[in-house]
């Protein structure tokens, strides 16, 4: 997939290119506007490409961003667990619950398991809603500092439990 936005990129330059072949004066003003026109180029291909690039992209943008963390829900073998099940994260970092395998699945806060003040229901997931579809996202931004437990409600029984510890 990542060898296509790069064809993108080179289409307009080759027209920058070719449109350079006069006065010196104009080459100039070509060479400067041809990265303008090779970023458009790959912003309008994104939308071309539709829903999977969007995702891989918006995958490399939370890779890359130090205050965001992604988990999987459903392990990529099909495993019925939370990917990773024990993660550490900073107050206000925002957590990202990427819908990946075995679905459906939700993200419920054990209300016996949260520091002490916090309201379950203004984090969880409401308990009948479910995500269906790969790569749907529920995201969570926890604030109080401790260690909160969660689970999914159609898989606790299989054991899809886990833990986070906000510091
Ligand atoms: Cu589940």
């Amino acid at each position: 997939m990542a060898t296509v936005p790069s064809t993108a990129i080179t289409i307009p330059s080759c027209t920058g290119l070719k449109a350079s072949f006069s006065p010196l004066k104009a080459t100039a003003i070509k060479v400067y506007a041809t990265p303008v026109a090779s970023r458009l180029a790959v912003k309008a291909s994104f939308k071309e490409f539709g829903v999977g690039v969007a995702a891989t992209v918006a995958s490399a943008i939370l890779a890359s961003n130090a205050l965001a963390i992604e988990i999987k829900l459903g392990g990529d073998d099909g495993s019925l667990a939370f990917v990773p099940g024990n993660f550490v994260v900073a107050s206000g970092e925002k957590i990202t619950f990427f819908n990946n395998a075995g679905f459906p699945h939700n993200v419920l806060f054990d209300e016996d398991e949260v520091p002490s003040g916090v309201d379950v229901s203004k984090i969880s997931m409401a308990e009948e809603n479910l995500l269906n579809a790969k790569g749907e996202v529920y995201e969570v931004t926890l604030v109080e500092k401790g260690t909160y437990s969660f689970y999914c409600a159609p898989h606790q029984g299989a054991g899809m439990t886990g833990k986070v510890t906000v510091k």
